[in-house]
């Protein structure tokens, strides 16, 4: 019996040991409440493995055939016979119980604590469309699409919503997954605790470029944060500074202003994701490529070519090779000095 208490005590130890290392990519409250579930399930896991696994070798080796013994020669002892033991039944009922509902209370707890309103959270309107994200800020009165700045320290309530079918909000690193629904408003509260550059991805089949519906949450310093946002309040596009950004200039008017938004020019389209700094972002088309020259006149030529099903049209035969290239001055000069948000660390 003893013996047995000690191998029970010892598998919960090692339960323990291993699920203490448990470690979190980024300490936030919703994952800290995942983190402790997770502690629990991985000891209950391996306390039960150790257990079936222990009586199973211990089976195994002790009742194993032996070279001498022939199965049912006369005089050969029965082993003990009988259908239940009761005690055995009602102990392998209880405990799975007692575990399955001490996990129901903790994930409910966690549910609660994750889905509570926090008091100070800093409000984002987030619009999931096909295939792509727009952020818009009541209480700083801006809008930015496919990047989303937040404050490091501070919580984000995301409000969410969907401008045409189902999708799902997710920052692995940050958040969990929330469904974007047409006509309805869901909530995601978070906070980052170090300043980054976090991964989100839509998480709900929502057409042909799901896989390419992407973002960036971009978390900066709270004092970094302050400027941003104190700037980009005031923001004003630049004006051209040359012949080839007046004419990229030129053209983005005609041809793209009925769509897209560039801050401080007639340009206010609100169909397509608010461009006026995009000279700043660290990717384009919604997260799916790092936003370089090569790669944004190729997405001017042809999105579909990059993004299956993307609304915007290609230019492709529309524009000449000069004319692509001052689309590209213009838009690369649409920035905010003195942030560099491609130096954050990527989660
Ligand atoms: Cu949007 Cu998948």
């Amino acid at each position: 019996m003893n013996r047995r208490f000690l191998v029970v005590v010892a598998l919960l130890l090692l339960g323990a040991a291993l699920a203490h290392n448990v470690t979190i990519l980024s300490d936030t409250p919703v994952n800290r409440e995942v983190a402790m579930l997770l502690k629990w399930v991985l000891a209950f896991s391996v306390v039960i493995f150790g257990g079936v696994a222990g009586f199973l070798l211990y089976t195994i080796v002790r009742f194993r055939a032996r070279r001498d013994h022939v199965p049912g020669a006369a005089g050969e002892a029965l082993p003990a016979q009988f259908h239940e033991n009761a005690r055995v039944e009602f102990l392998l009922t209880l405990i799975p119980l007692l575990i399955v509902l001490l996990l129901f209370v903790l994930t409910a707890q966690a549910l609660v604590k994750i889905n509570r309103p926090i008091a100070g959270a800093m409000p984002v309107e987030v619009t999931a469309r096909q295939f792509w994200w727009d952020f818009k800020y009541p209480d700083e009165g801006f809008r930015l699409s496919s990047e989303m700045v937040i404050p490091v320290g501070r919580p984000v309530e995301v409000k969410l919503t969907a401008a045409d079918v189902i999708h799902s909000f997710w920052v692995p690193s940050l958040a969990g997954k929330t469904d974007a629904i047409p006509g309805e408003t869901t909530y995601n509260r978070f906070q980052a605790t170090k300043p980054g550059n976090y991964y989100g991805y839509c998480a709900e089949l929502c057409g042909p470029s799901h896989a390419n519906m992407r973002f960036r949450v971009i978390a900066l310093d709270p004092d970094e944060y302050q400027r941003f946002a104190e700037a980009y309040r005031a923001y004003q596009a630049p004006e051209p500074r040359t012949e080839r950004e007046a004419r990229g200039q030129q053209l983005f008017l005609q041809r793209c202003a009925a769509c897209h938004t560039v801050k401080g020019t007639p340009a206010a389209g609100v169909i397509g994701p608010d461009l006026s700094i995009l000279g700043n972002r660290v990717t384009l088309a919604s997260g799916i490529m790092e936003n370089t020259r090569e790669n944004l006149i190729r997405w001017i030529e042809d999105p579909a070519a990059l993004k299956p099903g993307a609304q915007m049209p290609a230019f492709k035969g529309q524009l000449s090779n000069a004319d692509l290239e001052a689309l590209a001055d213009y838009l690369e000069s649409l920035k905010l000095e003195g942030f560099d948000f491609k130096a954050l660390p990527k989660y």
